[in-house]
C-alpha cells in the first residue's frame, strides 16, 4: 500500500472544498447529503467546517461489483433522505469515478423537488469518467488507481485509515463478485 494523500493533506482539501462551499451559498440555509457509506468520513469533517443553516440526510447506493473494484449495477435507497422538497442540496462523496452514482442521485434527488442540487467529492478519478457530468466541488485530482481509508473500501475495509492509500496489483483480488456499498 503506498501513501497518496496523508492526514494533513486531506485536512487541507477539505478546508478548501468547505471555503467554496461556504462561499457560494452565503447564508442560505443547505441540505448536506452524504452517499453511504464511503462518504461517512469526509461528510463529518466537511459539515464541521459549514457555518450555515444546515440539515443532514443520507441516502445509501451500492453496486454489484465484479471483484469490488469493477462498477456493476446501481441500486439506490432512499428512505433515509430528508423531506427535500423546495430545499438546497448539496450531495456528498467519496469519490467521482465513472459518475453514475452521482448522475443517478443528482436525478433522484430532483425527483423529490430540490430547488437546487450541486455536488462534492473528495477526490475525481482521472479518465474514468462515463458520464456527461463534473461534480462542483473537487478537492483532490487522483490517478487512476484503486484507493482506500478516509472512507474508502476495499472490501469493507480500511475505510478507517486517516490518511488515502493506493492498493498495489496484487492486493486487488478481482475473483468473486459481490454485492458492497459504495
Ligand atoms: P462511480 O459510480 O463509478 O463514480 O463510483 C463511485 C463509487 O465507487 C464511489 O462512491 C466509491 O464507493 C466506489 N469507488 C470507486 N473507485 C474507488 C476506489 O478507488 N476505491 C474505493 N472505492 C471506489
Ligand atoms: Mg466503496
Amino acid at each position: 500500500m503506498n501513501t497518496l494523500l496523508s492526514a494533513q493533506q486531506l485536512e487541507q482539501g477539505v478546508d478548501d472544498l468547505a471555503a467554496c462551499i461556504r462561499r457560494d451559498y452565503a447564508s442560505r440555509p443547505l441540505t448536506v447529503v452524504g452517499i453511504l457509506t464511503g462518504s461517512i468520513v469526509l461528510l463529518a469533517d466537511l459539515i464541521r467546517r459549514i457555518d450555515l443553516p444546515l440539515r443532514v440526510g443520507l441516502v445509501q447506493a451500492s453496486s454489484y461489483r465484479g471483484g469490488a473494484t469493477r462498477p456493476g449495477e446501481l441500486r439506490i435507497n432512499d428512505d433515509l433522505l430528508p423531506d427535500v422538497s423546495g430545499r438546497d442540496v448539496l450531495l456528498v462523496d467519496d469519490i467521482f469515478d465513472t459518475g453514475h452514482t452521482m448522475v443517478a442521485l443528482v436525478e433522484q434527488v430532483k425527483r423529490h423537488g430540490a430547488a437546487s442540487v450541486r455536488t462534492a467529492v473528495l477526490l475525481r478519478k482521472q479518465g474514468r469518467q462515463e458520464v456527461d457530468y463534473t461534480p462542483d466541488y473537487i478537492a483532490f485530482d487522483i490517478p487512476d488507481e484503486f484507493v482506500v481509508g478516509y472512507g474508502l473500501d476495499y472490501r469493507d475495509l480500511y475505510r478507517n485509515l486517516p490518511y488515502l492509500a493506493a492498493l498495489e496489483a496484487d492486493e486487488l483480488d478481482q475473483s468473486t463478485p459481490r454485492e458492497q456499498g459504495v
